[in-house]
């Protein structure tokens, strides 16, 4: 069987932020319980006029400019931040995209964890048939209520990764190990557009799920703690990382010392730290860190991932990095949108994070502001319109 994973890897984040000095002052914090304690300094903030589809939009957008948009067979677009009970969000993607009409399309749920789900199915779409190519995309907001613990966690981005036989950037290999269990750790209730979560057993369901699901990995494949170099945990929070990798290693007894373990995972946190939260997106925004900020040369490295999504659902795979996977990278285009974003000020933020979510029906028009090439222009009689800028 011909090799499949992931062929290209593209993010997008607001041009909004808000640092996380300015959330501390406002609550007469300690930044460093920020900076250090939880390992966060910024957090992206949705523009008005941006959603999950112009998130999507943007960060696929490098990944089929060059006319690809017609070979892709079908896309999975995976969120917790759904806009609609019914029509899939990655419908109004396929549209601004220019995705052809015999392409797939639909949407996936599980918490953070979904963007895996869709990662393996879409490997399995292309072991099937290899000439196909598959989108996948994972696109979120992560909204808490403020003034809990929960609010210096927000951020949003997206990720958008193809999926091919042949991978230019990373083999994904097909023994996965996964653990679930029915647990009330965050969830977001249908009347909500902020998540409930119980933060400190949270984390430890995220350890508990962690080691389980490693065990249930080591059954099927031959790889152990010491082949990997590094390593990508769905990141929350990076010092959620940074434990989860001590008590991985710790489990597998590895003679690496603190620093040796911060070297395998440290490259993955960078994003992170100044996006936050992204919830689906957050894991492969960290490959991304990974692949674009390691000074070392990654090709024939292995990585090992571990996605977890809150409810729960987590699962442990690996990968191979490809040869010259350096030059399929969008390196120049992530950072130039990172060096660029803007600052905002409290009163600001609270004016994006309390920006109206329009349902009567009536023409509610949206000014432009997203630096974005998509965004929502307006939501007439229940309709989202969607425009390339
Ligand atoms: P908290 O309870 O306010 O924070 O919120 P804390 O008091 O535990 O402090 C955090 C850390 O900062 C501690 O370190 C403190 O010691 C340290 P630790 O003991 O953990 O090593 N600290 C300081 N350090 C330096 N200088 C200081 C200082 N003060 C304190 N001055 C909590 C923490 C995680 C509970 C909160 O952020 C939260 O509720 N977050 C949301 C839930 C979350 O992210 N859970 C993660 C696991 S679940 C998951 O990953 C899934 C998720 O992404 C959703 C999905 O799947 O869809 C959330």
């Amino acid at each position: 069987m011909s090799s499949v994973g992931i062929d290209q890897i593209s993010f997008y984040t607001s041009n909004y932020f808000l640092d996380l000095r300015t959330l501390a002052k406002v609550q007469e914090t300690d930044p460093d319980k920020y900076y250090q304690g939880i390992g966060q300094e910024k957090m992206s903030m949705a523009a008005h006029d941006e959603d999950i589809v112009t998130m999507a939009a943007n960060a696929a957008y490098p990944l089929v400019e060059n006319g690809e948009a017609e070979q892709v067979s079908t896309l999975l677009f995976a969120t917790e931040t759904g806009i609609d009970q019914s029509k899939a969000a990655g419908i109004y993607v396929h549209r601004l995209l220019g995705l052809n009409n015999n392409c797939r399309v639909v949407e996936l749920k599980q918490a953070c964890y979904s963007a895996t789900a869709a990662i393996q199915m879409a490997c399995a779409l292309v072991a099937r048939q290899p000439e196909k190519k598959v989108l996948v995309i994972a696109s979120d907001i992560a909204r808490y209520d403020l003034n809990t613990p929960g609010e210096a966690t927000q951020g949003c981005g997206a990720v958008a990764m193809m999926v091919t036989a042949q991978p230019r950037v990373l083999e994904i290999d097909p023994e996965v190990g996964n653990y679930a269990e029915d647990v009330m750790d965050f969830w977001r209730p249908n009347y909500r557009k902020t998540a409930l979560v119980d933060g400190k057993y949270s984390t430890k369901i995220y350890l508990k799920a962690l080691k389980k699901a490693w065990e249930d990995f080591r059954e099927s494949s031959s790889l152990t703690f010491n082949d990997f170099t590094h390593f990508c945990y769905h990141l929350p929070f990076s010092r959620m990382a940074q434990k989860a990798h001590q008590h991985l290693a710790k489990a597998n007894k590895s003679e690496l010392d603190a620093n040796g373990l911060e070297q395998q995972i440290a490259d993955t946190l960078s994003y992170n730290r100044i996006i936050g939260n992204s919830y689906t997106a957050s894991m492969y925004i960290g490959l991304t860190s990974l692949l674009e900020n390691c000074q070392q040369d990654l090709a024939g490295k292995r990585v090992g991932f571990f996605s977890y999504g809150s409810g729960c659902v987590s699962e442990f795979f690996s990968g191979k990095v490809a040869e010259g996977y350096q030059q399929f990278l969008f390196t120049d285009l992530h950072r130039d949108m990172l060096d660029k974003r803007q600052e905002v000020s409290y009163d600001e933020y609270l004016n994006l994070y309390k920006a109206p979510d329009p349902r009567d029906g009536e023409v509610h028009t949206i000014a432009a502001d997203t630096q974005g090439r998509f965004r929502l222009a307006a939501i007439s009689h229940h309709k989202r319109e969607y425009v390339a800028i």
